[in-house]
This record gives structure tokens, sequence and C-alpha cells, in this order.
């Protein structure tokens, strides 16, 4: 018996216009997406991905550590969802944590939009937040510290009762590893440390990983990929932007023991992590 999960994160669908961007942030997430991401992040990366999972992978769970798109317009979750509208299909559960440029501004229509995204993307495992999944191997907790902020920060803030829940579920004497599925990483980088990106009340929880109570910390935020796990696999992984980075990640739970594998899109074995 082995337990076999599968994630993809930061896809970031490109920005696209509104007039109303012109009154708050979005303005900023424009212009990040146009002028500083546009090339570099292959939207055509998601579909590949999602065939190859679909084709090749056969998770038992799929994990999307959040920031499907870049500015919240109801028209980027709407392609965001065209594009994993397969996988979705498959009615394999697919579990998500939104990222802070899902949860870009506080407008009606953004704040709607992602509920119906969020909705039609869990709909085989549907929860509130923070919520927990189980299979007979595993528990995976599923945080949402997004939150909108000013336009020049990109933190996120866990709350004191996401913490709370973290705690009770670390404590509870129950076989099942526990896994926390968040965009923001509770470890992290020193980027990820910083003033602009740091997670805030985080701080709390960090020792339920050290002490291993939380087995694996799986996030997203940062676009390029990295690790801090020990020989069973336990620490925290930083999933990779699929679109910028070509990077998928496969883990399997078998006799304790988490094993990641790095795949591109196509199925590949992608390059060694720097
Ligand atoms: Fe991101």
């Amino acid at each position: 018996m082995s337990t076999k999960f599968v994630l993809f994160s930061d896809i970031h669908e490109h920005a696209v216009f509104s007039p109303r961007a012109l009154l708050d942030k979005r303005l900023f997430g424009l212009m990040n997406s146009t002028f500083c991401r546009h090339g570099a992040y292959r939207m055509e990366r998601i579909g590949a991905a999602v065939r190859t999972i679909l084709d090749f992978l056969h998770p038992d769970l799929v994990i999307f550590t959040g920031d499907a798109v870049s500015t919240s317009d109801p028209r980027e979750f709407d392609a965001a969802l065209n594009r994993l509208r397969p996988l979705v299909d498959s009615g394999i559960p697919i579990l998500y944590s939104p990222g802070n440029h899902d949860r870009y501004v506080r407008a009606r229509a953004c704040r709607e939009a992602f509920e119906r995204f969020r909705a039609e993307l869990t709909k085989h495992c549907p929860m509130a937040y923070p919520g927990l999944y189980g299979t007979s191997e595993l528990r995976f907790a599923v945080i949402d510290c997004a939150r909108p902020f000013n336009p020049v920060l990109s933190c996120g803030k866990m709350t004191p009762e996401t913490a709370d829940f973290l705690e009770r579920e670390a404590a509870k004497d129950d076989p099942r590893p526990l896994v926390c599925v968040g965009h923001f990483p509770l470890y992290g980088n020193d980027k990820l440390k910083s003033f602009r990106h740091r997670l805030i009340g985080g701080k709390r929880v960090e020792s339920l990983l050290d002490a291993g109570k939380i087995a694996l910390s799986v996030a997203g935020h940062a676009h390029m990929p990295f690790q801090h796990l020990d020989a069973r696999g336990y620490g925290e992984l930083v999933v990779g932007s699929l679109t910028r980075y070509d990077v998928l990640r496969e883990i399997t739970f078998d006799g304790g023991t988490f094993t990641v594998r790095t795949l591109t899109s196509d199925g590949e074995a992608a390059p060694p992590l720097s």
C-alpha cells in the first residue's frame, strides 16, 4: 500500500486589462505580468502537465499550491480553470491552497471569481479552510494564508485559528503523518523570510515541523523549486512554478518515507535542483 500525489504551483495565468485595474493594486500586477513575466511563463506547460498527470502518473490526489492567476481578474480565473478542466473532470481529488495572487484585491467581482474557481477546482473534495483531507495513510491539512496586501507586499498571514488547527492536528494520536498544504512555506528561505514575502504569524508552527509533528510542508510562492528534506523525506518542499521552471513534483509515501521525483511537464526527469 502506498499513496502517490502530484504537485504543481504558481501557474500565474497572464493578467488581462480592466479599467478598474487603474484604481487599485491590479495595475502593478498587470505591469509585472506584461513586462516581467509574459515571455518566461509558458502557459502551454499547464496542458502538458495535465496530460502527463492523467495519462502517465495516475496519482491518488493532486495538490495545487496556489497562484493560479496574476491579478485575480475573473477572466484570468476562467482561463486557468479551462486549462485545468480535464484534471477536474477526471474526478481525482484536488487540494488547493490559494496564493497571494489569487486574493490580490478586495474587489467584489474578483473575490466572487476566486470562490467560483475554488469551488469548481475542488469539487471532488470540498472543504473550508483550514481543512483536513485524509487517506488511509496520510492526513493533509490544507490552509489558506492568502490576503490582499498593499502593492509592495507579497506576504501571507496565518491566523491564530489556523495555527490552532495545525497544533490540534499535530497533537492527535493518529499514526498517519500530517502533511501541511499551503501557499506560503513555513520554513522558506532567506528571500521568503524578508519583510516583503514573509508569512506573518507562521513562526508559531515552525516547531511542529522541527519536531516532525508536521511531517511534510508543501508550498509554493517561491517560483524556483527547492526542498529541505531528511532521509525519510520529512521537512519542506517548495514545489516551484510549473509555467516558469517547468516542474511537476511527484511524491510517493510508502513504508513511512516520502520519495520525491521532479519531472518536467512532459513527464521527463527534470534536471537536478541547484
Ligand atoms: Fe507566485
